[in-house]
């Protein structure tokens, strides 16, 4: 058995949809575990109007009843309180003869965007018929998945959080991170997800510098999952190496460039004596490291120290500044402005990386201890426990 779920909805259509599949039956699940999230994801220093006009809320359509998961599919809706401005442009009904001129056709691409590439290859003349599903609103119905994949994965005593390390630059201090209640307080206070007080500001000056002059700026985000058990994800076969399953989900985040564990990159220029966790063994702990350099993984597999993935996100492309491109009607050479945009997005991507990271640790535990349900789960977990304590 495996979960899984597809996502439906244009940016500005009626609502995104997701159906969750194989989420086991007994996890209790309320629209508040998930309004949570969604509320997380549209703050952030840096985002523009639309996240003004919107506050996203989950409607739970089918598979829960009475607060409960029936294991049946799950279908979660996020209404686009915009939509009713939108009905003439994003109409479902062909159009009439009174309305032959599509308004707002877009044949202007825009570097760096899905636009040009989308439209040679679905053939569009217009492409909204690109930007409108290609755009960063889809991660508000995975951010959704990713809070049911949370719920269930507290349910195990594991932990997801997700918080920014870099934007623009400017980096965060070094910090041992070993307690994640703390983190998540303190990334939650702050209007750029990152702990470090001391850089702060120098983010958001750096965004407020970037937006005055009509630019936009990436970062780095850091997820950490606590509590794994040993050995989830295996060495056996390329396609059940969790931590490549990982990496796939941060890349599948608009804007995403790169992904690294532990030391990632670094490890380049590092010797192995630097690198490779040592392991020591003690009654109470049974075996352990004596660092993570490696973040959580070793063949594929989780070592049950903290995972720690970093995924790198690009400038966002919108920019006021306006970047060469070419009207595909007109073949005319044109600088390419925008509708509206943020300048910075890395706060709000740390919320969706950390809901991607909790959907592909949650499947990988229902792949490997699952079966139908929640109680049946808690206990293999247990067992695994027990039986890695003991080994
Ligand atoms: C949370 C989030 C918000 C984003 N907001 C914007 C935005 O406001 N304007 C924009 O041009 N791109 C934005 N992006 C990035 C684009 O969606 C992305 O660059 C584009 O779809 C092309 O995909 P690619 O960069 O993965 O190749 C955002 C990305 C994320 C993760």
């Amino acid at each position: 058995m495996t979960m899984r779920y597809l996502t439906a909805g244009e940016s500005h259509g009626p609502q995104l949809t997701t159906i969750l599949e194989g989420v086991p039956a007994g996890l209790t699940l309320t629209v508040e575990d998930i309004n949570e999230d969604l509320a997380r994801r549209q703050k952030g220093h840096g985002r523009g109007r639309r996240m003004q006009i919107e506050k996203d809320t989950v409607d739970i359509l089918s598979g829960v009843r009475h607060g409960q998961t029936l294991g049946s599919p799950i279908t979660l809706a996020v209404t686009n309180d915009d939509w009713k401005h939108w009905t003439n442009i994003m109409g479902i009904e062909p159009l009439t003869k009174e309305v032959e001129e599509v308004k707002r056709k877009v044949t202007k691409p825009r570097p760096g965007h899905a636009d040009l590439n989308g439209a040679i290859k679905y053939g569009h003349r217009d492409m909204r018929n690109v930007l409108e599903r290609s755009s960063a609103r889809e991660t508000t119905v995975r951010v959704v998945a990713g809070a049911v994949a949370r719920k269930f994965l507290s349910e195990l005593g594991i932990q997801v959080a997700g918080h920014v390390t870099e934007i623009g630059g400017i980096k965060a201090g070094l910090q041992v991170i070993d307690d994640l209640q703390d983190l998540k307080a303190k990334t939650e206070a702050s209007p750029v997800r990152c702990y470090d007080k001391n850089v702060e500001q120098e983010m958001m000056d750096a965004i407020d510098t970037a937006k005055k002059n009509g630019d936009s700026i990436g970062g780095i985000v850091e997820v950490i999952v606590e509590g794994v058990p040993v050995g989830v994800g295996s060495y056996v076969h390329y396609d059940r190496k969790l931590d490549a399953k990982l990496a796939a989900a941060i890349m599948s985040i608009n804007a995403f460039k790169g992904v690294e564990f532990g030391v990632g990159f670094e490890a380049a220029s590092l010797p192995g004596s630097m690198v490779h966790d040592e392991i020591a063994w003690d009654e109470e702990r049974g075996y352990y490291r004596l660092s993570n350099n490696l973040g959580g993984f070793e063949g594929g597999m989780t070592t049950g120290m903290p995972i720690v993935v970093r995924g790198v996100m690009k400038p966002i492309p919108t920019l006021y500044k306006p970047l060469q491109s070419v009207d595909i009607d007109t073949k005319e050479p044109f600088q390419a402005s925008i509708e509206r945009s943020d300048s910075c997005a890395v706060p709000a991507a740390s919320v969706v990386a950390e809901a991607v990271v909790a959907f592909e640790i949650a499947k990988a535990i229902v792949e490997q201890f699952g079966q139908d349900r929640m109680d049946v789960i808690k206990g293999n977990v247990q067992r695994m426990r027990d039986h890695a304590a003991k080994f």
